[in-house]
């Protein structure tokens, strides 16, 4: 059986993974993940919702980010000293920017799947909220993240595994909480993009899987560097 076994494409019993979950604690968070989920609950209160978890994602591409663009940087000085093919290191940072643009994308459908339910459902934002705060949280953890990856790539891809590991964990508490989302069939333009769910708890789960995916590639491309 593989270590890490990755779900995405895969026909799962969404409910059992998320029993799977729910009985495994989450990777512990560093302190500054730690002040961040803190920050989040004192701006957005302790309560999970769709409107909250929007700004989750909201910043959940910016280590992503930070790895393609590290990738093609990297890239870049190779090929700038480098007078005989390199293939290996070719291949490892074109892997690394691969990753970096698949796992963006996915957040981003995580995000516009999020809004276009929380707009169909009228549930108002508050500029304050959901343009204000995320500005300024987006800005700090834009230039965090690519300072993290400058200064230690195996700090960066530890931490986005615990990043990832709480958003599983939020995700299917958020299932949890609301089992009336089981009977609540969901509708979007964006399923053109993504998997389509026969209801709004099944979304939900399905969201939270691509997270523990997501903490997977991360603590893959950690053990990449030990
Ligand atoms: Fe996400
Ligand atoms: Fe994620």
């Amino acid at each position: 059986m593989a270590k890490y076994e990755f779900t995405i494409g895969k026909e799962l019993d969404l409910k059992k993974e998320q029993a799977a979950t729910l009985s495994q604690p989450s990777l512990p968070a560093n302190f500054i993940l730690r002040a961040m989920f803190a920050t989040f609950d004192i701006v957005y209160g302790a309560k999970r919702t769709l409107p909250k978890f929007m700004v989750l994602e909201m910043l959940a591409r910016y280590p992503y980010w930070a790895w393609e663009d590290g990738g093609y940087k990297a890239l870049s000085r190779l090929y700038a000293v480098c007078t005989r093919p390199c293939p290996n290191r070719t291949r490892e940072l074109l892997h690394l920017i691969d990753l970096g643009r698949a796992s963006q994308d996915n957040e981003q459908w995580h995000l516009l799947l999020l809004a276009d339910i929380v707009h169909q459902n009228n549930i108002k934002l508050h500029w304050f909220h959901h343009v204000l705060i995320p500005t300024v949280l987006v800005f700090i953890y834009n230039i965090l993240s690519r300072l993290i990856f400058w200064i230690n790539p195996a700090w960066s891809f530890s931490m986005n595994a615990a990043f990832e590991s709480h958003a599983e964990h939020q995700y299917m508490l958020m299932a949890q909480e609301n089992p009336m989302w089981d009977s609540e069939s969901v509708e979007s333009d964006y399923f053109a993009y993504y998997p389509r769910q026969k209801s709004l708890g099944d979304l939900i789960r399905r969201i939270s899987l691509d997270e523990r995916d997501h903490m997977y590639h991360s603590l893959v491309e950690l053990e990449k560097l030990r």
